[in-house]
């Protein structure tokens, strides 16, 4: 019979644990005791689910590996940061594949759905395979699957994005069971024979992104250089036909500012320095000073006196419709704000700490700088005075 381990539930792996629990019997496994303990009394604090979602019969939460050894269906979808010097930190993939060394039996099945970097998933079951002695897509089959979902998204959930699952083995059985899982996860599976092709996939997808924002990023550096209204200039420019369209902004999360280096990580190993890829990087981490200036250019030629001036940071968590402030530049810029104007205030109606802003807060503020694109956002600047509103990224002015 076939029992389901979800490893690591975080916002990749709870959603995947949640679906399948409703179908198989499963058990969400984590590392993290206060995540395994909220997550028994139905609390996610990611806040994705609602307790009724959380409670499903079939499916028991657990820290422990003694209760993981019935278990012959493997997914991992632990964390995959980079490290202080933006190397791939693979810690916590070895963590779990220690784990699964000490489990593994024939028969069993893992998939591997973190992002990594081409090469990754290889090193790790070759590993897996010398301290088992079980031989892979012999003994046991691997899987790489790499996750698409997109928190805040209420459109593209786990339903309809489409999902790859890459399978070297030839077991038309293993394959088919695979299959049949992953089908009450997406609609859509597109097979490959090539893990390692699904591993670069997955990396340019986002890196693709990365380099699209930061290209709207430069070009409203050089509009506000050359004083040009930077949405007239996009608006002409998107009466062609072929010209996309993306917003500027400050790129954070577990994603955008982390898998690029994955993959030129592993292309300066043999040999290659990225350019285009790392140079995007460079401009979208260089966001926060732009954001930094451009405020501080409108501040300095206000009358009200430095010690007095008070100023609210709309917009913190990575992006609009999230809870996430896991590499968001916006907690940056307001510790920067904090420490430079002591009557600062953060606000963001995703981030459950901060204050409500209500209409005798609204007055209190002399600027408010906005970070984050989004409905919420732009119905307090519909209430401000434009005076009030620092808006370095052109997002409700036109
Ligand atoms: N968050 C996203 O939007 C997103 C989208 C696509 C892909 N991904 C990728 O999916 C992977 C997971 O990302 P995430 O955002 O879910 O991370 P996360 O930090 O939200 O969750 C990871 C979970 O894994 C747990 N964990 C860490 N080490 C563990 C171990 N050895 N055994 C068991 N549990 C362990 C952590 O406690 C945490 O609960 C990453 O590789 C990420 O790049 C993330």
């Amino acid at each position: 019979m076939l029992k389901i381990c979800v490893i690591g539930l975080g916002y990749v792996g709870l959603p995947i644990c949640l679906k399948l629990a409703k179908n198989f019997s499963t058990i969400g496994y984590d590392t993290n005791s206060k995540r395994i303990d909220s997550l028994k009394i139905g609390i996610d604090h990611n806040e994705e689910f609602k307790k009724k979602d959380i409670k499903i019969k079939n499916l028991i939460f657990s820290k422990k590996i003694e209760d993981l050894h019935k278990c012959n269906f493997y997914i991992v979808c632990v964390p995959t940061p980079i490290t202080f010097s933006k190397k791939p930190d693979l810690r916590y993939i070895e963590k779990s594949f220690k784990l699964l060394s000490k489990i593994l039996k024939k028969g069993d099945i893992i998939v591997l759905e973190s992002t990594v970097y081409p090469g990754v998933t290889e090193a790790f079951i070759k590993k897996l395979e010398k301290k088992t002695k079980l031989i892979n897509n012999y003994d046991f089959s691997t899987c790489y699957s790499p996750e698409r979902i997109n928190p805040g998204d209420k459109n593209r959930n786990l339903n309809n994005i489409n999902k790859i699952l890459a399978y070297e083995g030839k077991d038309e059985k293993v394959k088919k069971l695979i299959f049949n899982v992953y089908k009450k996860l997406s609609k859509k599976l597109i097979f490959s024979k090539n893990i390692k092709e699904a591993e670069t996939a997955k990396g340019i997808e986002n890196i693709q992104r990365d380099l699209n924002i930061a290209l709207f990023n430069e070009i409203l550096i050089i509009c506000n250089k050359l004083k040009l209204n930077f949405n007239e200039v996009v608006r002409l420019a998107s009466t062609k036909w072929n010209f996309m369209n993306f917003s500027p902004g400050l790129v954070g999360g577990h994603c955008l500012p982390v898998d690029p280096y994955y993959l030129t990580y592993i292309a300066k190993k043999r040999g290659y320095k990225s350019k285009v890829t790392l140079s995007g990087r460079d401009v979208n981490n260089d966001m926060k000073e732009y954001v930094i200036n451009f405020a501080n250019s409108v501040i300095k030629i206000s009358k009200v006196k430095k010690d007095k001036i008070k100023i609210c940071i709309v917009g913190l968590t990575y992006k609009y419709g999230v809870t996430d402030t896991r590499n968001s530049q916006k907690i940056e810029i307001l510790k920067y704000f904090k420490k430079k104007f002591k009557h600062t205030k953060g606000f963001d109606p995703f981030f459950k700490t901060t204050d409500k802003l209500n209409n005798d807060e609204l007055k209190k503020y002399d600027f408010f700088i906005f970070l984050t694109k989004g409905p919420k956002f732009k119905n307090i600047a519909n209430l401000l005075d434009n005076k009030k509103i620092i808006d370095p990224f052109c997002y409700y002015s036109n």
